[in-house]
């Protein structure tokens, strides 16, 4: 079988066998195991908190496309009860999808318990956030602040892996490009892979810009050349042309996708269809509603109130909205829309995205 890269240790198929590429294939690390492939890089949904929470996954779930989602952290306190707050976390959320689950904290003992807890919830693995900037967050060490001190990041992953009998190797690590700026990056990546981290999620922005200024791909580029192990890249990938461009200049070996998500949840498709050489068709209005119902359905489902789920409509239509400038005006519109009955909104929504297809004059619908 053609290898269409070989590594420091381990290879992408170029094609896989059938039912997916299977572990041995790709020995050191199960995250690809339920790629596809076909040229195609694994792509993953972004853990957003709030914003990707289980309601809007089981909304994109309705697309598909991904091959993998992250789930937003949980937060491993100092104190509290690892195994409680493990229980937020259910890997068959949505029958099939794999979802990883992702822990934020830097307490070693603690960090071990949470791992284990998730591991027997059914987590094939479990990943270490290195990137959330909120000061509530990095005041205690965890976060952001694990890449202020690379040998300490390196040892949580490694207290995640334990040993013995009850090791655990499945970690993974989520990270920003630094703190404050980078020049501890390659000291980080390097540490994460000496602690044992079987893939890393690389967000090339540090902990001070948040989401400002555009992702530093180049350094994605940087991680890919050292590291033994998958380099998985992320930020700012909006659209086909973005995803080609991150997967040619930087070498990574799967990318992770977020607002992009949001702002078009078939982006996904669209990749693939690109990397496949397929004519993906645009969604119809059937498939927008499918989309928007399902996430207002599962908003109630899980106890919004119809005011509150009027809220987390707006929410998603901030991103949806801003794909050519009718949507942007009408985004403006439906944000000062004053529904407080999220059916009604819901039915409004659904009737700007019908106006859309009749007059929009920058997109294409047939
Ligand atoms: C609202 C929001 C919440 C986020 N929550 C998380 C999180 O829980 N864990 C994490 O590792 N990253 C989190 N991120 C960062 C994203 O996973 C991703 O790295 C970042 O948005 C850049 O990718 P994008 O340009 O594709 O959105 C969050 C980002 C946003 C915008």
């Amino acid at each position: 079988m053609e290898s269409v890269r070989t590594l420091t240790g381990f290879a992408l198929q170029a094609s896989p066998p059938q039912g997916g590429l299977k572990a041995e294939a790709c020995p050191n690390y199960r995250l690809f195991e339920n790629w596809d492939g076909k040229n195609c890089p694994m792509m993953l949904l972004a853990p957003m908190e709030v914003l990707a929470d289980k309601q809007f996954r089981k909304a994109v779930a309705t697309v598909g496309g991904m091959d993998e989602m992250v789930m937003e952290f949980i937060r491993i306190p100092d104190q509290g009860h690892p195994r409680s707050l493990a229980n937020r976390y259910k890997s068959d959320e949505l029958g099939s999808m794999t979802i990883s689950p992702q822990v934020m904290g830097s307490h070693d003992q603690r960090m071990w318990v949470a791992t284990r807890e998730l591991v027997k919830r059914g987590a094939y693995r479990v990943d270490l956030n290195c990137g959330c900037p909120a000061s509530r967050v990095t005041k205690k060490g965890s976060g952001a602040s694990l890449l202020k001190t690379p040998s300490i990041l390196g040892g949580v992953v490694r207290s995640m892996i334990g040993s013995g009998p009850d090791k655990f190797p499945n970690i993974s690590v989520k990270m920003r490009s630094g703190f404050e700026d980078t020049q501890l990056f390659l000291e980080n990546v390097y540490s994460a892979i000496d602690g044992g981290a079987r893939a890393i999620t690389v967000h090339p922005r540090t902990s001070y810009q948040k989401y400002s200024g555009r992702a530093d791909w180049n350094l994605i580029r940087e991680a890919r050349k050292i590291s033994t192990v998958p380099i998985i890249g992320n930020g700012d990938i909006t659209s086909v042309q973005r995803a080609a461009e991150i997967v040619e200049s930087t070498g990574c070996d799967a990318i992770m996708i977020g607002r992009g998500a949001v702002r078009n949840p078939w982006l996904f498709h669209e990749i693939r269809g690109h990397f496949t050489g397929q004519t993906i068709a645009p969604p119809s209005i059937k498939d927008e509603w499918t989309f928007w119902s399902t996430y207002r359905q599962a908003g109630r489902e899980f106890g919004g109130t119809a005011r509150g789920n009027t809220g987390r409509l707006k929410m998603i239509l901030g991103y949806y909205f801003d794909k050519c400038t009718w949507m942007k005006e009408a985004k403006a519109r439906l944000l000062r829309s004053r529904h407080v009955d999220d059916e009604s909104f819901l039915y409004e929504i659904i009737d700007v995205l019908e106006q859309h297809r009749k007059h929009c004059s920058e997109c294409s619908f047939e």
